[in-house]
């Protein structure tokens, strides 16, 4: 049977949008240019000023903004960053791309992200950085990274693909290591129609630096300084990001909504729900639960016409491609292993309305 609940629907929020989305589409192609004019120049600002920093830099996706984000703080072969096993598998991709070596963590079991209090037995005298990742739109244990980071003198690269507008402590993420990385891959909190990436600094160097290496190593007068690649936000996605940028606030309250109905609705029942960190604001790019009949829970809801999903079922270090590539760190990934057979995505995006959705609790109770 085909699903009646996705569970997630870029094209729903196309169809919210729609109206203003044609309109940016027809502006940008009529009038040019295409390529980095000002649909970019305009969504950097404004990405910026979203995120209270100096500068934003768009590029072709989330892996790349990881990737030539690591590279303008020249990391690369010989390195070690530390993140987590448990992320998509993009997180780790990035920084093999460098010729770094990933190090992976184990995960806090109430948060799913980072376990700070077993970073520093993973770091040796190669670790360069560490790349927080704020899984599912939670938000990690920012303040206890910084002091790790700062004691080792390391870089924070926070990976935030799926945390557009999650709040720390009052900050929005991105703005509290050295660079926030963003991905704007459809299904995002803040998605595109397409690809794209972006990266968040309050590094004038690191901006400059960045500005090069998407295009070429290319300085303002089109002469290579450096190698480079090709990784550009392009006019239209900018264009659509733009009108998109000005809901996400009220797209991320839609989602904490539906958080909050699945919460009233599954209380009582056997599954693990979702726990918000205190002081802080999750904005529910993914709602996972935790159950141990997990595999007849996902067919029974695939029967009455639920499409769910598992992140990650294959955490990075069960990647057979980047075995060679990857270090775990000493402490093991025990929580990482033990939560991959009981973790279920369950449908969560802006337009979703859960109480079309009448039988959703017999369906759900285990
Ligand atoms: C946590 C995380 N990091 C990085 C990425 C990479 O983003 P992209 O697919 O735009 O390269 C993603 C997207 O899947 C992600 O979820």
């Amino acid at each position: 049977m085909s699903p009646k609940v996705f569970c997630s629907n870029p094209q729903a929020q196309f169809q919210s949008y729609k109206q203003e989305i044609l309109d940016a589409v027809t502006r940008v192609c009529e009038k040019g240019p295409y390529i980095l004019g000002l649909e970019v120049e305009t969504f950097e600002s404004e990405f910026a000023v979203y995120h209270n920093v100096k500068h934003c830099i768009g590029v072709g996706s989330g892996t790349d903004a990881l990737a030539l984000t690591m590279r303008a703080f020249n990391i690369g072969s010989g390195d070690e960053v530390i993140t987590v096993s448990h992320t998509a598998l993009a997180t780790a991709a990035a920084i093999v791309i460098t010729g770094a070596t990933p190090v992976l963590v184990d995960i806090e079991e109430d948060y799913y992200t980072i376990d700070s209090s077993k970073i520093e037995e993973a770091i040796t005298p190669r670790t360069k950085a560490i790349i927080p990742v704020h899984l599912y739109g939670q938000p990690c244990d920012m303040d206890a990274i910084m002091t790790v980071s700062k004691k080792h003198d390391l870089i924070v690269i926070e990976d935030c693909a799926q945390a557009h507008g999650a709040l720390y402590k009052g900050s929005k993420v991105g703005n509290i290591g050295d660079a926030g990385c963003f991905s704007f891959y459809p299904t995002k909190n803040l998605g595109a129609i397409g690809d794209g990436g972006g990266v968040i600094t309050n590094n004038s160097q690191i901006n400059d630096r960045l500005r090069r290496l998407r295009q070429y190593g290319w300085d303002h007068s089109r002469i290579s300084q450096e190698p480079g690649v090709v990784s550009r936000l392009d006019e239209l996605q900018a264009a659509i990001l733009r009108i998109k940028l000005r809901y996400l606030g009220e797209d991320n309250l839609k989602r904490q909504e539906i958080a909050h109905q699945y919460k009233v609705l599954l209380d009582n029942s056997d599954l693990l729900l979702p726990t918000e960190r205190s002081d802080c604001q999750h904005v529910y790019h993914l709602y996972v639960v935790r159950s141990d009949d997990r595999d007849a829970l996902k067919s029974r809801l695939a029967q009455n016409g639920v499409e769910t999903s598992i992140h990650y079922s294959h955490p990075v270090h069960m990647h057979p491609g980047y075995l060679d590539k990857i270090k775990i760190s000493p402490g093991g990934l025990i929580v990482t292993e033990k939560i991959i057979e009981k973790i279920l995505t369950l449908p969560i995006y802006p337009e979703f309305d859960l109480k079309v959705f009448t039988n959703l609790k017999e369906v759900l109770s285990v």
